[in-house]
């Protein structure tokens, strides 16, 4: 009888940690590598958020508080999205967790039984499949390729919904690809869902306040507020305010669904840590100046990598609007051969070469669900970036 269960051969280790991984043992064994896979900015938790953290142990806010978030941070959580996305969340509507992973975790978990489908546009960020896998239903992969600019199509959203459909996941601005959605791009799929009433909205909207060149963000429910009620909008503080470590998401939706999550968290992680919803609470309503200022630099390594990765031979990296990330495709270096002899077949081999040539860490695009490519996150010193992305084209000169 095998120990683990069964529902654990259903999923695999997050490949990015596993990249981030094996940077890290590299360095460790004296090499000179630059790691581009983590997904978190480089930049530091911003004063204020940690001050108000720092007063909030000392006033001894250090007890249990509400399983799915504190009323205080509830109501900033309602404040931002009045005033951000123009949508109306009680309190009761509203969920928080360990992070938006957990938030997303906890609806999936609660909504899907086997044999549901939940339609999953590729590339993904690798959550999305596993969870759903973990829960028993079937991920419903629907490609978006690069000359769609990687956003799904409202054709092929209709073709994928049947009636087992449960869940359509939607993330703009994306992780991997940095794609973000316009506000007629996501009137056109909301279009879609209005004429399939048993399918539910998962919007992921971490990334939304990292987009350039003065991109406009929406979300589905606001867009189209007779998809409100089967919407749920995802978001937290992890990536825009530089809290990755603290461990804070949230969402808003259905009072029906809130409550369910809620049930599944209090017997799983009760809430979540209350130093770090203080902190929360002073990130949605404190300055939010700091974005702007990241965004500049954000946007400036986003051009740096576009404008060096098309100069590298046999890759084509498309612009993207969003998040910190591109997604270069490396299908023009398939059948070259690597300096080690290796013949590069797969992204895959692609990016072992690349670390083993040139010591640069980026992660297949096959992980995401669509390659042959590889993602970069350039949420790095920029000078390590220039210097990787130099790495990176001395290695593709180098196949042959
Ligand atoms: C698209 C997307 N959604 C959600 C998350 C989860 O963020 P958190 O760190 O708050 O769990 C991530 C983190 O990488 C992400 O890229």
């Amino acid at each position: 009888m095998a120990f683990l269960a069964d529902a654990l051969l259903r999923i695999k280790p997050s490949p990015t940690i596993a990249v981030t991984d094996k940077a890290r043992a590299l360095k460790q064994a004296g090499r000179d590598v630059i790691g581009l896979g983590a997904g978190e900015p480089d930049f530091d938790t911003p004063d204020n958020i940690k001050q108000a953290a720092i007063e909030a142990i000392r006033r001894g806010e250090t007890k249990y508080t509400n399983v799915d978030g504190m009323p205080e941070l509830k109501a900033a959580i309602a404040r931002k999205f009045k005033r951000e996305n123009q949508l109306d969340y009680k309190p009761s509507q509203i969920s928080v967790g360990t992070g938006g992973k957990q938030v997303l975790f906890n609806a999936l978990m609660v909504t899907l039984n086997p044999g549901d489908e939940v339609i999953v546009p590729a590339p993904y960020w690798v959550s999305y499949y596993d969870i759903v896998a973990l829960c028993g239903a079937k991920p419903v992969v629907v490609e978006t390729p690069m000359e769609d600019g990687f956003k799904l199509k409202p054709e092929a959203l209709d073709r994928a919904i049947t009636p087992k459909t449960k869940w359509v996941i939607f993330n703009s601005p994306s992780n991997p690809t940095g794609a973000a959605y316009t506000r007629a791009e996501i009137k056109a799929l909301t279009d879609v869902l209005l004429k399939h009433p048993h399918v539910w909205l998962l919007t992921d909207d971490m990334y939304e306040h990292l987009v350039y060149d003065d991109f406009e963000f929406t979300t589905p429910a606001q867009v189209e507020p007779n998809l409100y009620d089967r919407t749920l909008t995802l978001n937290g503080v992890s990536k825009s305010y530089c809290m990755t470590g603290w461990r804070v998401g949230y969402a808003g939706g259905p009072e029906q669904l809130i409550k369910a999550m809620a049930t599944l968290q209090s017997q799983s992680t009760t809430n979540p840590n209350a130093i770090a919803q203080w902190a929360s609470v002073e990130a949605l309503d404190g300055p939010q100046d700091f974005i702007a200022k990241h965004n500049a630099i954000f946007k400036e390594r986003r051009d740096l990598c576009v404008a060096m990765l098309n100069q590298a031979t046999g890759l084509q990296c498309p612009k993207p609007d969003g998040a910190f990330y591109v997604y270069p495709s490396c299908a023009g270096v398939i059948g070259r051969k690597a300096p080690s002899g290796k013949v590069l077949a797969t992204d895959e081999d692609f990016v072992t070469e690349l670390l083993e040539a040139e010591g640069v860490a980026v992660v297949q695009g096959t992980a995401f669900g669509l390659g042959p490519a590889f993602r970069i996150s350039y949420a790095t010193a920029t000078p390590t970036l220039e210097e990787a992305c130099r790495r990176i084209q001395k290695f593709c000169a180098s196949l042959t």
